[in-house]
C-alpha cells in the first residue's frame, strides 16, 4: 500500500518537499486524540519479551528513529506513535543556521539509499531547548539530543559550542549524543581522532554535570563508517577510559561503493552522506569491531542500512543494546517500525536467548 503511495506521489516529488509534508501529516495524526491513540494502539511495541534496559533507561523495545528526521523537536509524539520507542532528535548545533543551500537530498530509489547533504539546518540550542522544556509529552518515550558544531566557529572553538548546546539541552535529555561524525560539516569529522576527541566529550560530560547535578545523563559519541579499523579502536578504547555511556555506529558514509549500475551516475556524484541499503554492511562491520573490543562496557547502539527486522536481530547479535534506522523509513512507510519490533519479538521467541539482552553480542562471543 504504502510502497505505491510512495511510487505514485512521493517519488515525484522533491525529496525535502516530500519529508516536510510527510512529517506535517504525522504532527496533524498525533494531535488528533482518537487518531493517535489508535494508531499507537497499533503501531507501539507491546511484546514482553523486548522490554529493554538501556543507559539506565528503560524501553518497550530496542528499536528507534535515527537523527536528522526531527532536527528541532517538533514532532516526538507523532515519532513515538508510529512505533518508535526513542527517538533522537537532532543534531541541533549551539547556534541557528540554515544548513547547505537545497537540493540537498537524494533518493537513490534502487539502491534503497538516499545521499544527503543537509548540513545541520536547525534552529539553534535555545530555541530547542525552549521547545523540550515547554513540551507535553502524550507518549512516555526516550528522548536522545543530538549535539553538533555551528559551521560558522573556527575548529578552535568548537568545544565552546558543544558545551553551550549542552548546557542547554542535557536537562531535557534522556541521553545525550556528541556527533562527530556528519560528512557535512567541514573539518567536523576531525574531531573524532581521540587528541580532539577527549578533551571534548570531557568538556561536555562536565556540562552535562553542571546543567543536571541532580541525574547523570548518559553521554554518547556517534561515528562515522569511514574511520580506519584502528581508529574505530582507539575511539572504542578512549571511551571505556572517559567512562562514555554509548557509541553509536554509525553515521552516513562519504563512500559510494555497494551502489547498483540502475543509480544515475549523476546521483552518485552528488556529495553528502550515503544512507540506507549500501552502507549495510560496513556499519554491521563496525560495530562488531566495537563490541569484540568493548564488550558490555559500553552500550552500542546500531545503526546504518538497518532495513528488517532481520537487519535489526543481526545487530543485536553483533552487539547492539538499541537500533536506529532513517533512510528505510522513508521507502518503507508508517508500519515500518512495527514490523521490526513484530519480527525481533518473532525471532527472539524462536532463537536459544531467554531475553534480548542475552542476545547482545552473541555473534561476536561465539566467534571470539
Ligand atoms: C536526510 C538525513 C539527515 C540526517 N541528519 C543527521 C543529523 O543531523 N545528525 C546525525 O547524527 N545523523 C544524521 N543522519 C544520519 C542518520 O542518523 C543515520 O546515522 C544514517 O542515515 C544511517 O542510517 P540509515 O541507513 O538507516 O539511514 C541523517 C541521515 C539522513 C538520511
Amino acid at each position: 500500500m504504502y510502497t505505491l503511495f510512495f511510487r505514485l506521489f512521493f517519488s515525484r516529488m522533491d525529496p525535502e518537499d516530500a519529508h516536510h509534508l510527510a512529517f506535517r501529516w504525522i504532527r496533524r495524526a498525533a494531535r488528533v486524540p482518537v487518531l493517535r491513540t489508535f494508531a499507537a494502539a497499533v503501531l507501539a511495541p507491546r511484546h514482553e519479551e523486548l522490554r529493554t534496559e538501556a543507559l539506565g533507561l528503560r524501553m518497550h523495545g530496542p528499536f528507534g528513529l535515527a537523527a536528522g528526521f526531527d532536527k528541532n523537536a517538533v514532532g516526538i509524539d507523532g515519532l513515538a506513535m508510529l512505533g518508535f520507542d526513542h527517538v533522537e532528535i537532532g543534531t541541533v548545533t549551539g547556534e541557528p543556521q540554515p544548513g547547505n543551500p537545497r537540493r540537498r537530498l537524494f533518493r537513490l530509489v534502487t539502491d534503497r539509499a538516499l545521499i544527503n547533504r543537509m548540513g545541520f539546518n536547525n534552529e539553534g540550542s535555545r530555541a530547542v531547548a525552549a521547545r523540550l522544556a515547554s513540551r507535553e509529552p502524550v507518549f512516555r518515550t526516550v528522548v536522545g539530543v543530538n549535539i553538533g558544531k555551528t559551521k560558522a566557529v573556527p575548529e578552535e572553538e568548537a568545544v565552546a559550542d558543544y558545551v553551550k548546546s549542552a548546557e542547554r539541552l542535557a536537562p531535557h535529555a534522556d541521553y545525550l549524543v556528541v556527533n562527530v561524525s556528519s560528512p557535512n560539516t567541514p573539518g567536523l569529522r576531525n574531531l573524532q581522532a581521540t587528541e580532539a576527541l577527549r578533551p571534548l566529550l570531557s568538556a561536555v560530560r562536565e556540562a552535562a554535570d553542571r546543567a543536571v547535578p541532580a541525574r547523570r545523563v548518559p553521554l554518547l559519541v556517534k561515528i562515522a563508517p569511514d574511520l580506519a579499523d584502528e581508529d574505530v579502536d582507539a575511539v572504542a578504547d578512549l571511551a571505556v577510559d572517559l567512562g562514555l555511556d554509548g557509541i553509536i555506529a554509525t553515521n552516513t558514509t562519504i563512500a559510494r561503493e555497494g551502489l547498483g549500475l540502475r543509480s544515475a551516475a549523476r546521483l552518485t556524484r552528488e556529495t553528502g552522506g550515503l544512507s540506507g541499503a549500501p552502507l549495510k554492511e560496513r556499519s554491521l562491520e563496525v560495530l562488531r569491531r566495537l563490541y569484540a573490543r568493548v564488550g558490555d562496557r559500553i552500550t552500542l547502539v546500531g545503526v546504518g542500512g538497518v532495513e528488517s527486522a532481520e537487519d535489526a536481530w543481526q545487530r543485536i547479535l553483533a552487539g547492539a543494546t538499541l537500533v536506529q534506522g532513517y533512510s528505510a523509513f522513508v521507502y518503507q512507510g508508517p508500519f515500518w517500525a512495527r514490523s521490526v519490533h513484530r519480527g525481533l519479538a518473532a525471532r527472539l521467541r524462536q532463537s536459544p536467548y531467554a531475553t534480548l539482552a542475552d542476545a547482545v553480542g552473541a555473534d561476536v562471543r561465539k566467534t571470539a
